[in-house]
């Protein structure tokens, strides 16, 4: 027990805040990171809409789908993103589909650019506690992944001072499961993973705290559902099975060598 109180965001996943002592601590940057359909971005949609429930001020960045969709991935949860833009509550920051005329797009994938766009949201939205989602952060280090990890600490440094708690998403290669963790992993005050598996022929989802600073969380894996209409929802705690979620070992160095002949040019 400790008597320190620490103020937690709720994720607004049902059965997820209590896997982390009832939240994200204010002020965190978290690191949200998995394969491609394990729920990343959902998650991420439940962050938000729970921060307009909450009257935070909320801000979500997205590099992978268009801002119209995002707003109707979140309809079919009966989340609406577009009233909560219409009432100051949400600014969604279109990185994909980004146009010159659209105060609220980015048209180039630049770090610089995205801290001082979202410093704007933040003023446009006014004072208070905020909520951010940066999805896909990896994104704006696709062509340089050396630079991830300056990158993420002059973000996570920049943009606490504006009361913002935030959720970094990290598309990563299977290789990086295994070791490579560039940037946001090693920065972030916690890691939220993601991962899939075909298990008697299903597709099957999980989730995993594996860090959480100031955090006494939960250490086990937990089978994850989503529903529509509701959102995403933490069943039960489910076994590890290795060969459920990782690649045979001969494959896994083969790619491991050829990413560092990549990234390290390795003669
Ligand atoms: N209305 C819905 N009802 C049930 N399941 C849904 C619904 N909408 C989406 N899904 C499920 O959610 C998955 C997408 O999840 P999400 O977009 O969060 O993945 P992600 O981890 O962000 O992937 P990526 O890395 O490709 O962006 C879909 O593949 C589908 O299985
Ligand atoms: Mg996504």
């Amino acid at each position: 027990m400790n008597n320190v109180r620490i103020e937690r965001l709720s994720t607004g996943v049902e059965g997820f805040d209590k896997l982390i002592e009832g939240g994200i601590p204010r002020g965190f940057f978290v690191a949200v990171v998995g394969e491609p359909g394990t729920g990343k971005t959902i998650f991420c949609m439940s962050f938000i809409n729970q921060g307009i429930i909450e009257g935070d001020k909320n801000v979500y960045v997205t590099t992978e789908e268009s801002r119209e969709s995002i707003i109707k991935q979140a309809s079919l949860f009966g989340w609406d993103f577009e009233k909560a833009i219409d009432e100051g509550k949400l600014v969604i920051i279109d990185a994909l589909m980004g146009s010159p005329g659209d105060i609220w797009s980015l048209t180039s994938l630049n770090v610089e650019d995205l801290v001082a766009k979202v410093i704007e949201a933040k003023k446009a939205l006014g004072y208070g506690r905020a909520r951010l989602v940066l999805d896909a952060l990896s994104a704006f280090w696709l062509d340089k992944p050396a630079m991830a990890r300056k990158y993420s600490y002059f973000i996570k440094r920049v943009l606490s001072r504006w009361d913002f708690t935030i959720l970094a998403v990290s598309q990563y290669a299977v290789t990086t499961s295994l070791g490579f963790g560039f940037g946001i992993e090693h920065i972030g005050d916690g890691i939220v993973r993601f991962r899939k598996a075909i298990v008697k022929g299903e597709l099957k989802r999980y989730v995993i705290v594996e860090k959480m600073r100031q955090t006494n969380h939960d250490l086990r894996m937990y089978e994850v559902e989503i529903v529509e209409g509701v959102g995403m929802r933490i069943k039960k705690p489910t076994v590890y099975r290795k060969e459920d979620t990782v690649l045979p070992r001969s494959v896994v160095e083969k790619i491991i060598e050829s990413e560092e002949r990549k990234y390290y040019e390795i003669p």
